[in-house]
């Protein structure tokens, strides 16, 4: 008798903390969207399965945490790291140009600590940088100095800046596109974008003579990877969340303009970058397709279950930082900081490794995989030399790879 009461008690304080987490006051803001998940029905064609990425050189292995982006000037790439440093790679060496934040211990990053995602130069060397927690920044190369050309918290159309993501120049226009993936959620609350499926992202534009400030496209779902056409007429956005391609036209009757590119991608694409061939590399976050589906896929249909895991994982962490305030582990610190930030989103997603280099039209041309997942999470495609070198916003290495390998 007594078991069964203890039971029922334990089962209905259960039932109640659920409800609690679900519908209670004074929990994380957490409003999940219902969504459909369109993914190729198989890997064919163009994205015929092969191990290409898994033949590529590794490179700096160990050495460089979180390599988003990468850019090319007077023969050198530069990175942008996970504890805010611009890395110049000039053949095998490692040197770190500047940092955009203050110095940060990884595990407790704060938003003093930059996160440099997007990078560009200019004609002139000057390296333009879509930080995460800093802003947009301008780096000179030669004396490292930082300038903040916007930080975050600078209202457009009554929207702080958020979460810069990733920037294209215009440089005759002298105009600056960027992706502020949220306007809800900053860069250390990134994977509740995902997970929210959040419309809050926008693209903005920033006029460097006028310094004017403008929403380009808004209601964005994780706008991320940002790349004007070969011609300039036209803006690629990586829509992450839709796993698509957007295109904006900058220029024309239709300007203003957004349409879609590309769509039906197998996997969330982060950045775009141009080819050789006068199309577009892009890579995606976790290859799939719908016979493939993912954890995450299942659940775009259940919000209230996304809502309830969410808010858990949210929930739990400000238990275990209470705890922390009198039991400092470094066990529980570190359990704290993965169910704050969501790192669970890993455990959403597949791990499958692709990039794939897309036509003028958007479609198709080829893909390189990684199928056991040994190389994934991938970011950005640099086409450098005959090379291609792939980046990636968690791995701690670099890949390179012949470009004309198919
Ligand atoms: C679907 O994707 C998986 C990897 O997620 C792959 O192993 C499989 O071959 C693909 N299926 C088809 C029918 O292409």
């Amino acid at each position: 008798m007594g078991v069964v009461k203890v039971g029922f008690k334990l089962i209905l304080a259960n039932v109640l903390l659920m409800l609690y987490i679900a519908y209670g006051p004074g929990l994380l803001d957490f409003q999940p969207l219902k969504y459909f998940v369109e993914l190729p029905s198989k890997f064919e064609d163009a994205l015929i399965p092969n191990d290409h990425l898994n033949q590529a050189e590794i490179l700096f292995q160990g050495k460089i945490a979180g390599p988003e982006s990468l850019a090319v000037y007077e023969g050198d790439i530069y990175t942008g790291t996970n504890d805010g440093s611009i890395v110049k790679i000039s053949k095998d060496k490692l040197t770190v140009v500047t940092k955009t934040g203050s110095d940060c211990e990884l595990q407790t990053k704060s938003s003093t600590c930059g996160r440099p995602l997007g990078l560009r130069f200019d004609k002139k060397g000057n390296l333009y940088v879509a930080d995460a927690y800093c802003g947009i920044l301008m780096v000179n190369l030669r004396s490292g100095s930082v300038e903040t050309l916007l930080p975050l918290s600078t209202e457009v159309e009554g929207k702080a800046i958020m979460l810069p993501n990733d920037l294209d120049i215009d440089e005759e226009q002298g105009i600056i596109y960027f992706t502020d993936t949220s306007t809800k959620w900053p860069f250390n609350r990134i994977f509740y974008v995902a997970f929210e499926y959040s419309s809050s992202g926008r693209v903005l534009s920033f006029n460097l003579h006028t310094k004017a400030i403008k929403v380009v496209a808004d209601g964005l779902y994780f706008p991320n990877g940002v790349q004007l056409s070969h011609d300039k007429s036209e803006l690629l956005i990586a829509e992450w969340s839709n796993r698509r391609i957007l295109k904006i036209a900058l220029k024309g009757s239709n300007a203003g303009q957004t349409t879609t590119f590309a769509d039906r991608f197998p996997g969330e694409p982060d950045n775009i970058r141009p080819s050789s061939t006068g199309g577009y590399w892009v890579a995606l976050t976790a290859g799939r397709n719908s016979s493939s589906l993912a954890l995450c896929d299942y659940l775009a249909e259940y919000p209230l279950v996304r809502k309830v895991i969410a808010r858990f994982s949210f929930f739990a962490a400000s238990c275990l930082n209470y705890i922390l305030q009198f039991w400092p582990s470094p066990v529980l610190k570190d359990l704290a900081f993965k169910a704050e930030h969501f790192t669970l989103i890993f455990q959403l997603l597949p791990k499958y490794g692709m990039i794939m280099e897309l036509n003028s039209d958007g479609e198709i041309l080829r893909s390189m995989h990684s199928p056991d997942g040994s190389i994934s999470y991938l970011s950005e495609v640099l086409e450098f030399q005959d090379n291609l070198y792939v980046g990636s916003f968690i791995n701690s290495f670099l890949v390179k790879m012949a470009a004309l390998s198919s």
